[in-house]
C-alpha cells in the first residue's frame, strides 16, 4: 500500500522543494518558481495552501487519496501534484504547456525519491495525451482562464473523466462579477497595447502589438516600417508560429490578415500562446459542462483560496443562505465541481 503523508509532513516537503537552494538548483525559468511559489518556503504559507488544496478538493482533514488517478492541466509548478501525490493518489500527471516549466517539475520530481513517481510533461490542455475515462480526478486550480480553446479544453477534460469522478474548476476571473469583467478590460488593453507597467496587481511588459512586430521584424527584415506595423495591429490573437504565416502570406500574395484586438476580447501572449487571463462565466461552464455529462456544484469564492477556518465557515454559510444568483455576482471567485454521470 501507498504511503499516506500527513500534512504536517507534506508541508515540510514543500518548505524543502521551495527553499532557496532548491529553487536555484532546479529552477529553469528565470526566476518565476521563486516569485510564484518561493513564499510556500514559509511554514505559515505551507500550511495555509495544503489546507486551501484540500478545501478546493473537497478533502477534509482525516481524508486521504489513496486509489485515485489525477491529472492537473496547467499544472505550473506542480505544487498541487506533489500535495495530492502525498496524499497517497495512485498515480499523479501534471500537464503544461510552457517548457520551463515543466522543465523546473521534472527536475526536483526526479532528484527526490518520495516523488520521482509523479509524471510531469508537456501538453495541451486542448488535445490530452490520455484514453477515454482515465482519471477519477482532474483539476484546474487558477488555469482556464489561461487556455486558449478553452470549450475545447473543458471538453477533453471531461473526456479523460471516468464516469463518477470529479471535474474541479477554482478561478478567480469571474465573469459574472461586473467589477471583475471592469478590471480585466482594462488590464487586456494594458498588455496589448501598453504602457508597460502595473494594473490592479498585473505587471505589464513589452505590450503584445510590439511583441508582434518585433517577431515580424525578426522573421522578415525587407518589411517597412508601414507594413511591419500594420500587420502586428491585424494579427491580434495569433500565436507565434500564425504571425509567421500571415507576414509570409502577406509577402507572396500582397493579403493582410485582418485579426484586431477587440477590448471585450482577452489578448493572447504570441510567444507562449497563452490567455493573458480570460474571464469565465461560471453560470455559462456549468451549462457547457452538463451538456457534456456533468452534474455541477458551483460555489462563489470569497476571500482567496488557501483560507480556512472562518472564512471557509462564512463562505458555506453564504451560499447556503444567499441565492446563488446573487451571490456569484459579487464574488471573485468560483468554485465548480462537476462530477460525470453520463
Ligand atoms: C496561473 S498558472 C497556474 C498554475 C498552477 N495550476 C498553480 O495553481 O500554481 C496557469 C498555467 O496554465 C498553463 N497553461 C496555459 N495554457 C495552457 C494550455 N493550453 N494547456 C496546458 N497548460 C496551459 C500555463 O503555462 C501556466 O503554468
Amino acid at each position: 500500500m501507498k504511503k499516506v503523508y500527513t500534512d504536517e509532513e507534506i508541508c515540510r516537503v514543500l518548505q524543502d522543494l521551495t527553499s532557496p537552494e532548491s529553487i536555484r538548483l532546479h529552477d529553469r525559468t528565470d526566476n518565476w518558481f521563486s516569485r510564484y511559489n518561493g513564499f510556500l518556503h514559509d511554514p505559515h504559507n505551507t500550511a495555509k495552501y495544503v489546507r486551501g488544496l484540500r478545501n478546493t478538493l473537497k478533502l477534509e482533514a482525516d481524508e486521504n487519496l489513496l486509489g485515485k488517478t489525477v491529472l492537473d492541466v496547467g499544472s505550473g509548478f506542480g505544487m498541487a501534484c506533489v500535495v495530492m501525490h502525498l496524499l497517497g493518489a495512485e498515480r499523479v500527471e501534471g500537464i503544461d504547456t510552457f517548457v520551463p516549466m515543466v522543465e523546473t517539475t521534472q527536475s526536483y520530481s526526479s532528484a527526490r525519491p518520495e516523488l520521482r513517481d509523479i509524471n510531469f510533461q508537456k501538453g495541451l490542455s486542448y488535445d490530452l495525451p490520455f484514453a477515454d475515462g482515465t482519471f477519477d480526478i482532474i483539476l484546474n486550480f487558477e488555469a482556464l482562464s489561461h487556455f486558449v480553446n478553452q470549450e475545447q479544453s473543458v471538453a477533453e477534460a471531461t473526456r479523460v473523466l471516468k464516469k463518477g469522478g470529479k471535474y474541479v474548476i477554482a478561478d478567480d476571473n469571474n465573469g459574472a462579477n461586473a467589477r471583475i469583467v471592469r478590471e480585466n478590460r482594462e488590464i487586456w488593453e494594458r498588455f496589448e497595447n501598453g504602457p508597460p507597467g502595473e494594473i490592479h496587481g498585473h505587471d505589464a511588459k513589452l505590450p503584445y502589438v510590439e511583441s508582434r512586430e518585433q517577431i515580424l521584424r525578426e522573421a522578415f527584415p525587407e518589411l517597412s516600417d508601414g507594413d511591419a506595423k500594420d500587420l502586428a495591429l491585424n494579427t491580434a490573437y495569433m500565436r507565434k508560429q500564425d504571425v509567421i504565416d500571415a507576414g509570409e502570406r502577406f509577402l507572396r500574395e500582397g493579403v493582410k490578415p485582418a485579426s484586431r484586438f477587440q477590448a471585450d476580447r482577452c489578448p493572447v501572449e504570441p510567444h507562449a500562446g497563452q490567455m493573458m487571463e480570460n474571464l469565465i462565466d461560471p453560470r455559462e461552464l456549468d451549462k457547457t459542462l452538463m451538456a457534456l455529462g456533468c452534474k455541477c456544484e458551483t460555489v462563489a469564492y470569497f476571500g482567496g483560496d488557501g483560507v480556512g477556518g472562518i472564512v471557509k465557515l462564512g463562505n458555506r454559510m453564504l451560499n447556503a443562505l444567499v441565492p446563488k444568483e446573487l451571490l456569484i455576482q459579487q464574488s471573485a471567485g468560483f468554485k465548480i465541481h462537476a462530477t460525470r454521470v453520463a
